[in-house]
């Protein structure tokens, strides 16, 4: 065992961050360049966005915007508002929080759990629809007095607390030596505060987003225009719009991952690393061992993102029969629509 939490904490928040770095060992076999994985589901609500929840709540504070007996309210597809109730909690805020339907009936419960309400909205419509999800909450908060969106998607405390952890973590942890950065995007925020610290660090570092086939992020990067946005199944990534927190001209390379290539690995990442993670995690692992077998560089130093826990989808990308459901093929077919798009 390596030595770690040598001392106790004060409260939960600060346990959220430093993060460790894991070496992936059988999922990369035969790759002579190094791809890490950072282990996002370490925090304590098992995910990337523990990150972000306390800096938007404490930057909503500072502003004057929320105070005692205020709302927090956000669109969420789970793992933010499982942040924000966290970072709530304590102070005594009331939460909602908006869902797509396509999100897992786990997120939904442990939001409950956490004494948050929970308001389900259609995931087939359009990003302009009244019942789109970002829409209803914004109408939400505007209807409850004291309430503040905690809108994520276009919040620059989002991408800056990243910016101020995600990076400069990175950048201690490879001792200065990343060379490649894969992350996907929801709302933008991870890759772009990461981006922006690597970058002014070692303008050379590679920046590459993984985006699932149906999301128009990497289509947009790469052609300038926008696509129709398609369903897909893996959460928390991808999006129908370009977010106000991503900023593409950090980002150096766009790919896309169907859904079954995604929850293909991350199954392996499971059973063959033991790291127990979502489908948003196989996805940009898929992409980052791609990229790491054309380099064969044992010089270069690849990071993925391991956004969250593989709890929250055990009735999904780990249910055969919920696969089998939705035509998703463990052999290499790749899924029929029939999902979510989501941030
Ligand atoms: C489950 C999940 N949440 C969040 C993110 C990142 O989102 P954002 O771009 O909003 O920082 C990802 C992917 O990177 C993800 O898979």
């Amino acid at each position: 065992m390596s030595e770690r939490h040598r001392r106790p904490y004060d409260n939960v928040t600060e346990l959220v961050g430093w993060t460790p770095l894991v070496r992936l060992n059988r999922v990369a076999q035969g790759i002579r360049t190094p791809v890490y994985g950072k282990c996002e589901f370490m925090n304590p609500g098992g995910s990337v966005k523990d990150r972000i929840g306390q800096a938007i709540v404490e930057a909503a504070e500072a502003e004057g915007r929320l105070g005692p007996g205020g709302t927090i309210v956000e669109a969420t597809s789970g793992n933010t508002g499982l942040a924000l109730a966290m970072a709530a909690s304590s102070r005594g805020y009331r939460c909602i929080f908006v869902m797509p339907d396509k999100m897992s009936h786990e997120k939904r419960k442990l939001l409950k759990a956490f004494g948050a309400e929970v308001v389900i909205v259609p995931s087939d419509v359009g990003p302009d629809h009244p019942d789109h999800y970002t829409q209803r909450a914004r109408t939400i908060a505007e209807e409850i007095s004291g309430a503040v969106l905690a809108d994520q998607f276009y919040n620059p405390a989002n991408p800056q607390a990243h910016y101020e952890s995600t990076g400069p973590e990175l950048w201690e942890q490879t001792e200065g030596r990343i060379t490649h950065f894969f992350a996907g995007a929801g709302t933008g925020g991870t890759i772009t505060g990461t981006a922006r610290y690597l970058k002014e660090q070692n303008p050379e570092v590679q920046i590459v987003g993984v985006d699932p086939v149906g999301s128009v992020l990497a289509t947009y990067f790469h052609t300038g225009e926008m696509p129709e946005g398609q369903v897909y199944q893996v959460e928390g990534l991808g999006n129908d719009k370009i977010p106000g927190a991503l900023d593409l001209e950090l980002v150096d390379d766009y790919v896309t991952v169907t859904d079954a290539e995604a929850f293909r690995m991350g199954r392996r990442l499971t059973r063959e690393e033991g790291l127990f993670v979502g489908g948003s995690s196989g996805l940009i692992v898929h992409a980052a061992l791609e990229r790491a077998r054309e380099l064969d560089d044992p010089d270069a130093l690849v990071v993925a993102v391991l956004c969250d826990w593989g709890e929250h989808y055990l009735s999904k990308m780990y249910d055969e029969t919920w696969l089998a459901e939705h035509k998703i093929s463990l052999n290499g077919e790749i899924s029929a629509p029939g999902g979510e798009r989501d941030g």
